[in-house]
């Protein structure tokens, strides 16, 4: 214990200062403990879940998935994500301050879950909602010199229906006063309308910890990129140490995922002409809207939403947030065309929506995926009657500045659609999220549509989300007054990458020994569809107003089809894998959504020793209406898309190419019978080297930032091996550290964290962490039987 207490006293936070105000990330020097005996030190964010070791006893059930339509109770694993996240977490830093400030606001942005939270000792105060933003105010509890914050943790066994994380897993910080400060929370600027190439903006803010506001003046101020101000106010705060007020911004740079112009504010505080407190944030000038004339529309134009729905888990990171990480996700979707995501089933992380701001990425900011029906024994619903209102207050209060969130969601599939119980409920969320936020449209996912429509629940609502069971929307349709609905949840199309099943079958089920789901896009869950089907009718139908994809990467637990399979740790349904890598999906859903270049993408891979002389079915995703196939230059023939058949309307596909080792080539032809392009898929020959390609070449010296390198054995042309399975070694040495690796593989045990993996499919990804200090990070990957297998690369680290 006494080496313990000395350890704890050398954390100390780091400390960075903004005008007038101190604001303390804490990120360093925290000691953790499962058993608050055995303590070590982490960073925070920190998920204490994520190094395993993956079994099947953490998080083993015996349920019936009632959402999932199922009445019989059986044994599920891996549904959480086989991972060591359910029990208590123990986490305590160390604070210095030399003057006793007036003004302490500790805000974390999230800790799974119902964090504790005490400082010298005293409570400080408690959340329940693991994934919530909350703010304490610790002015009180602070003294001159060292100050302790403890954090206890608790998850309950049965609290989520996937991977929750454990642990602090989103920042902390400590916002410092001297005396009064802006409330960074109540701080609000949003465009109320854009005419005549004029923005009007309604901004407002609040003073935190105002005794006398005698003299006290608060200045909004806008700058565009250039610097130049562009707009400003000058007000005195009311009784209350409220402002309220109007901007005007001429010839508006307006905020859009094409064009993510972002405006900086200032708000500062004077006392006189003194500076007490200064906070600068970012906003967007944008507009939306839905109705029934036009549907949705940004900034005045109609568009249908290209989104996907997102879990908060990084895949091999695990729920601890890291920019780089987020960066990366976000730019994958935006090259396949998405334009927008849908935090499923809970709030973002400020990092997250910050990066959606700036690289322009629209968003459905959710909260909750239950309400007082419980889905999970211990979730949400033991909390939501007396903590609802809170969270969806924090929700917004911490969100609604950012320009990327088009609308905020207050529930997933919610039991409660039936009854008119529930129905109130979505007029009382609704509208507590329209008290604090005027100026966009609330939703949320229904799954349920008869019942949610018999009772009202669909009715009440600014936007009509429905999750699958597109047949029925032109049903939901006639009974709604609001004239559009929304597709919250699509597709729910299940495949894991490189793996192709024969012979090649629609199927709403289908299981296989191996644990994995065909590659060819055509396998779904029984409550959901093929992305085909979503796309007919937003096209059919302007009603439509666009779909949020289930899910734009796989994610940690929910392994449907596989729940009751063992080893089977994650989900299926991503269109991009555990790792991040694309599969054969991506370049469907590319080929509809980036209308900037064409796409012309060709399946499965062409190594197939044992089909010689069979039926291997060839599909091409490409926006060109037609192509022709060439099998070792004979023609298969060309095909077109057909608008009156399922699967040919948006694939072209030759169903009966015998296979033949050699190679497959596409001619791809635009409308006027013009050659857009072509594709070639060649059967591999021998392994013979490792290739590894690194996603960004130079990443900053902070600690935090991530190179993610994808590691592929190729042969000598630079075929990919598409069966390999080599076990793989990493060794880290230079500027930088190891930090995970990932194959994307649901069936596999190996641990994210040890520097050795299987090759999934001839590929994997190494997830490597820059050190606080510059130079450069070499990785070398050996396959750990075949000397010949090796490779090395650097990344500067600046
Ligand atoms: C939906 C649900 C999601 C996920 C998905 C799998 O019903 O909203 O959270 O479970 O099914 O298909």
């Amino acid at each position: 214990m006494r080496k313990l207490l000395l350890t704890m006293m050398l954390s100390v936070a780091a400390v960075a200062y903004a005008d007038g105000r101190k604001e303390l990330i804490l990120d360093k020097g925290w000691m953790f403990s499962r058993d608050s005996v055995e303590w070590k030190q982490v960073t925070v964010p920190h998920d204490w879940a994520i190094s395993g070791p993956f079994d099947k006893k953490w998080d083993l059930q015996f349920v019936a998935i009632e959402q999932n339509g199922e009445k019989e109770k059986t044994e599920k694993s891996g549904r959480s994500g086989a991972l060591p996240w359910i029990g208590k977490g123990y986490y305590h830093t160390t604070v210095s301050i030399d003057q006793l400030p007036a003004s302490a606001i500790l805000v974390f942005d999230g800790a799974m879950s119902e964090p504790v939270v005490r400082v010298n000792g005293k409570m400080a105060g408690y959340w329940a909602y693991g994934y919530n933003a909350f703010r304490l105010d610790v002015a009180r509890l602070l003294r001159k010199g060292t100050n302790t914050i403890d954090v206890t943790l608790n998850n309950m066994e049965e609290s989520s229906r996937w991977y929750p994380g454990g642990g602090i897993y989103r920042p902390v910080k400590l916002i410092l006063g001297e005396s009064t400060l802006i409330d960074d929370w109540a701080t609000f600027c949003y465009t109320s309308g854009v005419e005549n190439n004029v923005a009007n903006l309604s901004v407002q803010t609040a003073l935190w910890n105002v005794s006398h506001n005698d003299n006290l003046f608060v200045e909004v101020a806008l700058f565009d990129q250039k610097g130049s101000r562009v707009a400003a106010i000058h007000s005195s705060p009311d009784n209350e140490g409220k402002i309220k007020d109007f901007l005007q911004v001429s010839k508006p740079k307006l905020w859009s995922p094409e064009s993510p112009y972002l405006y900086r504010m200032e708000v500062s505080l004077y006392r006189g002409l003194q500076l007490i407190d200064r906070k600068v944030s970012k906003i967007g000038i944008r507009t939306v809207k839905v109705s029934k004339e036009g549907g949705f529309q940004l900034n005045g134009q109609t568009r249908k939403i290209k989104g996907v729905c997102l879990h908060h888990d990084l895949g091999p990171l695990g729920a601890e947030v890291n920019k780089a990480a987020l960066i990366r996700q976000i730019r994958t979707m935006k090259e396949m065309g998405c334009d927008a995501i849908r935090t499923a089933h809970n709030m973002p992380s400020t990092w997250q929506m910050e990066i959606c701001d700036s690289m322009g990425m629209m968003v459905m900011a959710e909260s909750f995926d239950m309400w007082i029906y419980p889905k999970c024994k211990n979730g949400y619903a033991r909390f939501f009657k007396e903590w609802s209102d809170r969270d969806i207050t924090n929700l917004v209060l911490n969100h609604r500045n950012h320009p990327s969130i088009i609308m905020w969601s207050i529930g997933n599939e919610i039991p409660e659609q039936w009854s008119e119980e529930g129905r109130e409920i979505s007029r009382h969320l609704q509208q507590l999220c329209h008290d604090l936020d005027p100026s966009r449209p609330v939703t949320q996912g229904m799954d349920r549509a008869d019942a949610a429509l018999k009772s009202g629940f669909a009715q009440v609502m600014d936007v009509p989300g429905f999750n699958y069971r597109v047949h029925k929307y032109e049903n939901n349709i006639k009974q709604l007054p609001q004239g559009f609905l929304l597709g919250s949840e699509t597709a729910s199309t299940v495949s894991s990458r490189g793996v192709y099943k024969f012979p090649v079958e629609v199927s709403d089920h289908q299981v296989y020994p191996d644990g994995q789901c065909s590659s060819y896009d055509t396998e779904y869950c029984s409550w959901s569809n093929l992305p085909d089907d979503d796309w007919k009718m937003q096209d059919d139908y302007d009603w439509v107003i666009g779909e949020f994809v289930w899910t734009g990467f796989d994610y940690l637990g929910e392994p449907t089809p596989y729940d009751e399979y063992w080893p089977s740790r994650s989900s299926y349904f991503g269109i991009c894998d555990l790792a991040g890598l694309p599969k054969d999906r991506y370049y469907l859903y590319r080929s509809r959504w980036n209308t900037q270049e064409h796409t012309i993408h060709l399946l499965p891979h062409w190594t197939w020793p044992d089909r010689k002389g069979k039926v291997t079915p060839v599909y091409c995703y490409t926006d060109c209406p037609s192509a022709e196939l060439f099998v070792n230059g004979v023609s298969q023939g060309r095909v077109f898309k057909d608008k009156g058949s399922r699967l040919d309307r948006y694939r072209l596909r030759w169903n009966n190419v015998v296979y033949q080792p050699g190679e497959i080539k596409v001619v791809a032809y635009d409308a006027n019978s013009q050659v857009v392009g072509e594709q070639v898929v060649r059967t591999a020959g021998k392994p013979e080297r490792l290739v590894l390609e690194t996603d960004r070449k130079t990443i900053a010296a902070d600690g935090n930032d991530l190179a993610f390198v994808t590691v592929s054995l190729r042969d000598a042309n630079g075929t990919l091996i598409p069966d390999a399975d080599n076990q793989l070694t990493f060794e880290v040495s230079g500027a930088g550290a190891f930090k995970a690796a990932c194959n994307g593989d649901a069936t596999s045990l190996e641990p994210f964290t040890q520097p050795t993996m299987r090759l999934f499919h001839g590929q994997l990804v190494v997830v490597l962490q820059a050190a606080n200090y510059m130079g450069d990070i070499r990785l070398v990957v050996r396959d750990s039987k075949n000397k010949a297998f090796m490779a090395e690369t650097l990344v500067s680290v600046k």
